[in-house]
């Protein structure tokens, strides 16, 4: 056997083992996911403008106009006019002075962190931030100093054990997993004091969160106290890509200094110009935003009824923690046999012990599919043998009671196995 087989086997045993599931046709609220159709509780596709059909036709239309690839690092020979456009565009909806493009959020992070911190310096990262943070952190020759989640407390400490070798304090906004918002006030405060740049990668916040969608970081009213935004264009935006807001020094800097930037070719110009039109179509609808927040405020007030705790988030991510891998991945299993997609998610993406299905609301859901899909997942967590009452293992574990969801009228058709048509 070899070490990679054995590395395989080994991941089945322990329940970690991922495949990933073949979606037909254009990503929205409903799809056909290994030729089945379900209802999709589970994308990052917020605002349902991956498939709108003036971000398709913006995409068609720049192909035709600049092609595909933009055939180089924008240092070299790839610096296209979509690009600054974009760029400018982003800047004024984040209130920045200036936006820098990158290739994807994975690449910002791991490209800007890195340049921003030095050897025998000190980075501040919440310990629940996303991948990308830990992986441009572990790239930087910086020592890491992981806070507890959200601990101002714990990240004052450090910063005053690091006795003025603190670089940088970096943290998601609205945290990936959880759905919850860092205490940015705080943070930026602790930065103010000490002397330390402050990072805050609004991905699952920009489109969703704040004035109009502008993120976390406007919400607080914190623009300019905030070194650098990193956003996606994946998420919300429906696209592909990133964008770093900052002041034009900044954005200079890490020009010349990220080697993410440096080293990779520029994004091509079918995405840029779908999130350029994405990012339009936010500023024109804002709407879209508020009737995010409002399936979201539905969606938990859904779930609470049926005594899952969702108190924990605030947001359009809601976290159901099962602790176990084979609970989750049970619960997976049997809300999809009712037509509801809803990933279940295991470490190394969350921490051993707090695996979870998680929930994401798009715009795009209908109230009633919201309701049927809470409605599913508490039978779900039943069938994955959550009782009534009884606390979910994990520190954020929800209860699950089983009787209200039994107890609710539901548009669920038993009989064909699948949600009933809502339109
Ligand atoms: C907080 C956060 N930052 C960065 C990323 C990576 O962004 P991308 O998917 O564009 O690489 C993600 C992706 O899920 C994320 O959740």
């Amino acid at each position: 056997m070899t070490d990679i087989e054995q590395h395989l086997n080994s991941l089945e045993d322990r329940g970690l083992y991922r495949r990933m599931r073949l979606i037909s046709g254009p990503q929205g609220a409903r799809v056909l996911l290994d030729g089945k159709p379900v209802l999709v509780m589970c994308s990052n596709n917020y605002l349902g403008l991956a498939d709108h059909p003036r971000v398709r036709e913006a995409a068609a239309d720049a192909a035709r106009r600049w092609g595909v690839g933009s055939s180089g690092s924008r240092l070299i020979s790839g610096n296209m006019t979509v690009h600054r456009r974009l760029e400018a565009r982003l800047a004024e909806f984040k209130g920045t002075e200036a936006a820098l493009l990158f290739g994807s959020g994975y690449m910002a992070n791991t490209g800007i962190i890195p340049a921003l911190s030095q050897e025998g310096e000190v980075i501040f990262s919440d310990s629940l931030n996303h991948a990308s943070i830990v992986d441009g952190c572990r790239l930087s020759r910086a020592e890491t100093f992981v806070y507890d989640h959200g601990d101002l407390e714990h990240l004052a400490w450090g910063l005053r054990k690091a006795s003025g070798r603190a670089s940088l304090i970096v943290t998601d906004s609205v945290f990936s997993m959880d759905g919850d918002t860092a205490p940015l006030e705080g943070i930026v405060q602790l930065a103010k004091d000490n002397d330390v740049r402050v990072m805050v990668d609004e991905a699952h916040a920009t489109g969703t969160t704040g004035p109009d969608g502008r993120g976390a970081v406007a919400a607080a009213e914190l623009t300019n106290d905030v070194d650098l935004i990193v956003g996606t264009l994946g998420k919300a935006l429906g696209a592909y890509g990133a964008y770093a807001a900052c002041d034009t020094q900044m954005a200079r800097y890490l020009v010349n200094t990220s080697r993410a930037f440096i080293f990779s070719t520029a994004p091509a110009p079918p995405v840029v110009a779908a999130a350029a039109e994405a990012l339009e179509i936010l500023i024109e609808q804002p709407r879209r935003v508020l009737r995010l927040q409002q399936n979201s405020e539905l969606f938990r007030r859904e779930l609470a009824r049926r005594g899952f705790d969702v108190a924990a988030s605030g947001s359009h991510i809601v976290p159901l923690v099962t602790g176990d891998a084979a609970a989750a991945m049970k619960m997976t299993e049997k809300a999809l046999e009712r037509g509801v997609f809803v990933q279940a998610i295991r470490p190394p993406t969350v921490p051993e012990g707090m695996c979870r299905l998680r929930a994401a609301v798009m715009a795009s859901h209908k109230p009633d599919e919201l309701r049927a899909a809470a409605n599913v997942l508490a039978k779900a967590a039943a069938a994955a043998g959550f009782e009534a009452g009884r606390r979910m293992p994990g520190e954020f574990g929800p209860p699950i009671s089983i009787e209200a969801a039994n107890a609710e009228p539901s548009i669920y058709d038993e009989d064909s196995d699948q949600l009933a048509s809502v339109a």
